[in-house]
């Protein structure tokens, strides 16, 4: 059996996927990316390797991707995020026709067609008031931790609006909110419809077309995955694996070069 591994090496967290040759993921695993870019790859990849436990893994061809992608070193290729994101999304959900990814630096929007080759994107590359880090930000003026973020959320009654649109303003608009008594819960979940907004904006420059699918770190805030899908009107595609999605497009560009490097006979018996 042939094994194939992609490994995203984003700007907040780094993830590894190993896949069988079914297209089947055998493991994964997730860091936080850190100051040593070239550590975190190799240390996600070597818990990948530990989380396949038992058994006799031998990873053929390795993927690189994410911002950090050339740090990859033990890698044998390339692929951009965005591509790896689009194909990881269409293999998971296959109705997908929109993709969007948010991480801990930016937001992208994907169109893909079935096969899940990009058709067109839009990311917001200057500003990271649609993202993660603008959630953090505010989680941290709250003092909330990053895993309380969408329950607390969730318990709004009486939604703030935020209007900074500017990370390095959120929390002191965040604070300015807390002064004037406003429940916690209140401000978030106007921080994640001020987010969901942006997100939506970026959407609509690409074009919405139904299944939208998400994926990214931030697919863990529930709060974000309602925001989302209460500003678009459309239900959102999230599995356990979502945060994972650009290392299994990564795995699965990996395992497409193993396939075609065999004998045309040889690939014929895999795809069988
Ligand atoms: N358990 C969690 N609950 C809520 N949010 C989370 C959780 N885990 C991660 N996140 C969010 O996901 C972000 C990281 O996502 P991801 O791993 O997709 O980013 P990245 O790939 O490093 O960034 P980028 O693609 O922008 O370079 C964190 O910054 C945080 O906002
Ligand atoms: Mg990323």
């Amino acid at each position: 059996m042939a094994y194939a591994a992609g490994v995203d090496v984003g700007s907040t967290q780094t993830k590894a996927v190993i896949i069988d040759e079914n297209r089947k993921i055998v493991s994964r695993s997730l860091i936080d990316t850190g100051a040593n870019v070239i550590h975190a790859a190799q240390h996600a990849y070597d818990l990948a390797l530990d989380n396949a436990g038992q058994r006799e893994v031998e990873v053929e061809y390795i993927i690189g991707t994410g911002y950090g992608r050339y740090r990859v070193t033990f890698g044998n290729a390339q692929v951009t995020e965005i591509s790896c994101h689009g194909r990881g999304a269409v293999h998971l959900f296959p109705g997908t026709r929109t993709v969007v990814d948010m991480g801990g630096q930016d937001t992208k929007a994907i169109k893909v067609n079935d096969t899940g080759e990009i058709v067109d994107f839009c990311m917001n590359d200057k500003c990271a008031a649609g993202t993660g880090r603008f959630l953090g930000a505010a989680a941290a003026a709250l003092d909330i931790p990053l895993n309380d973020l969408g329950d607390t959320a969730l318990r709004y009654t009486k939604p703030v609006r935020i209007s900074t649109t500017c990370t390095v303003f959120a929390e002191s608009e965040v604070l300015s909110w807390l002064g004037k008594g406003k429940k916690i819960e209140d401000i978030l979940w106007g921080v994640h419809q001020s987010i969901a907004s942006r997100s939506a904006g970026l959407l609509r420059r690409v074009g919405i077309e139904d299944q939208v699918t998400f994926t990214g770190g931030v697919t863990r805030n529930v709060a974000m995955v309602r925001a989302i899908e209460e500003r678009l009107e459309t239900k959102l595609n999230i599995s356990e694996d979502s945060h994972y999605m650009g290392a299994v497009g990564a795995a699965l560009f990996a395992l497409d070069r193993i396939l075609s490097s065999r004998s045309p006979r040889d690939s014929v018996e895999a795809k069988a």
